[in-house]
């Protein structure tokens, strides 16, 4: 454990900005998969290090983000990498601060199978090394950029890496009913990416958008704001306790007093397709409404208990801005078994708000995905979904506990057979959603509507560390006594 965390505004510079922004103004996404061939380790850090040079400006820093300019950054990289990527580039964990398990073992592991409810079968790729038929990943690299911007980003050598690249969906950011701005639509048609927590420590308090956001959303902000361990490692969690920050070889005796975690994160990624017909089909049977009750929101974003026009344009701090236990204890709004629900039951989990606000702070995601779109020998069906991004501290209290006690969970909210409508568990016999409202409810049958293509656990290291890793030689023969052991923490 670390003895104290590090000033947070004074590490800004060595923070992924992703951790700070979305990148919303950067409307094409890519995400490049990418295995390292056997013997071209070294080729594969000449290119990392090739990425890292100041001149090409692509990896951009918290700081950098928060300097109000933000319209000026025209392209963005985010690397990460899974546990086997980063042994495979001679980063093994030290004895004394090895990573966690959930990380070591990975996502398309056995156990993380049976404990995320997965079948993972089907996969194309995940961060398991070992599985013929899928590509085991290593480095996970996000590029934002400008939708006509050229990039800047030299093309990984397929000879150093395989290459498995999921493209942007262009039709993501649309512009409707009247909308005056493009903003993100999932592919069935839902604006994504509303419901953000706000991290104690990365927002500019005394910025305008802060201090807009506040305003918008009342006393309710502070139902969004999140300790920074619950996001950053090697800082306060909502237990107030400092976030474990796992160590590598070789690391301290560079930097002393510090650990190669500090200010990483780490991601769980999953590629889902998401079945656009059998959803329109679903629309078409019943009507719109139901498939807003599914999600918990109107397709525009609205809360299903906003009380104005239902075609109001309001901010999204103000659509993040509602709580469940008194206003809607019964889910006659907002279903209990909706998809936003079971993901963030805001207030609803204790005896009383404040307790129930405090205790879904401790299973929060903030969610960097983006839609993909890849295009078919059927033109008019392409196969789309998201690439789902969610960063967290701990896979375990956060991403885990989400998807296996919340989403995957038959019994969530008193419900006793249907698990999360768009997530759940596939190619169930029989598959239900429940709507409540008086005098008695309604059951909804439903289809799979979305199937996982891959998905896989990656840490993303502070900036110095990506230094490190693009630097690092062949591992050294570990040394008694050394590295680990004798690290002096701040
Ligand atoms: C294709 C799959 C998915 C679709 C179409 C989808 C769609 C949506 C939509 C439309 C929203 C409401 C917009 C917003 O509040 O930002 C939302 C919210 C959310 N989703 Fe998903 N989602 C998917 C998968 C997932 C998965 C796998 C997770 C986590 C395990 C997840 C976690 C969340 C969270 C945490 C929220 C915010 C809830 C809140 O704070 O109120 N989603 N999703």
């Amino acid at each position: 454990m670390l003895k104290s965390a590090p000033v947070l505004s004074e590490q800004l510079g060595d923070i992924q900005g992703m951790l700070k922004s979305g990148y919303g103004w950067l409307k094409t996404s890519r995400f490049w998969l990418l295995t390292v061939r056997d013997g071209r380790e070294d080729q594969a850090r000449a290119w990392l290090k090739e990425l890292l040079k100041p001149e090409l400006d692509l990896i951009v820093s918290a700081e950098r983000v928060g300097e109000a300019k933000t319209k000026r950054i025209d392209e963005a990289l985010a690397i990460a990498f899974s546990h086997a990527g980063l042994v495979k580039l001679g980063c093994e964990d030290t004895g004394a601060h090895p990573f966690p398990t959930p990380f070591c073992s990975g996502m398309g592991s056995r156990l993380r199978e049976s404990l995320l409810n997965d079948s993972p079968r089907q996969w194309r790729w995940s961060d398991v090394e070992g599985c013929l038929d899928r590509q085991a990943v290593h480095i996970l690299v996000a590029q934002w950029s400008l939708r006509d911007a050229t990039t800047r980003m030299p093309d990984p050598d397929p000879e150093v890496f395989q290459i498995n690249k999921v493209e942007n969906n262009p039709y993501s950011f649309a512009k409707r009913n009247d909308d005056p701005e493009e903003r993100l639509r999932e592919p069935f048609g839902f604006r994504d990416g509303i419901a953000q927590p706000v991290i104690l420590g990365l927002r500019d308090v005394d910025g305008e958008s802060d201090k807009a956001a506040r305003l918008h959303a009342g006393p309710l902000y502070e139902d969004r704001v999140v300790s920074p361990g619950e996001f950053i490692l090697g800082y306060r969690n909502e237990y107030d306790e400092l976030t474990y920050c796992p160590d590598v070889e070789r690391w301290a005796q560079l930097h002393p007093g510090s650990r190669f975690t500090l200010n990483g994160s780490y991601l769980a990624v999953r590629q889902i397709e998401q079945y656009v017909n059998a959803f329109k089909e679903l629309e078409d049977a019943n009507d719109v409404s139901v498939c807003e009750k599914m999600i918990g929101r109107r397709k525009n974003g609205l809360p299903l208990s906003w009380k104005g026009n239902p075609d109001d344009q309001i901010p999204d701090s103000t659509a993040d801005a509602f709580r469940y236990q008194v206003d809607d204890a019964n889910g006659f709004m907002c279903p209990k078994g909706s998809h936003i629900r079971r993901m963030n039951p805001r207030d609803s989990l204790g005896s009383d708000v404040p307790s129930g606000v405090k205790a879904s702070k401790l299973h929060r995601l903030l969610r960097r995905g983006r839609p993909y779109l890849e295009e078919t020998a059927d033109k008019d069906e392409p196969r789309q979904g998201i690439f789902f991004i969610a960063c967290n501290a701990d896979f375990e209290r956060q991403f885990e506990f989400i998807h296996q006690r919340w989403m995957r969970n038959f019994r969530f909210g008193a419900l006793h057979h249907e698990d999360d409508p768009i997530v759940g568990v596939p190619q169930q016999p029989s598959k239900t959603f429940t709507i409540p409202a008086l005098p008695s409810g309604r059951e909804v049958s439903l289809k799979d509507l979305t199937g996982t293509l891959g998905g896989g656990y990656f840490f993303l290291p502070g900036i110095k560390a990506l230094n490190f890793i693009a630097e690092s030689m062949r591992p050294a023969p570990r040394v008694a006594g050394s590295s680990a052991e004798t690290a002096t923490v701040r």
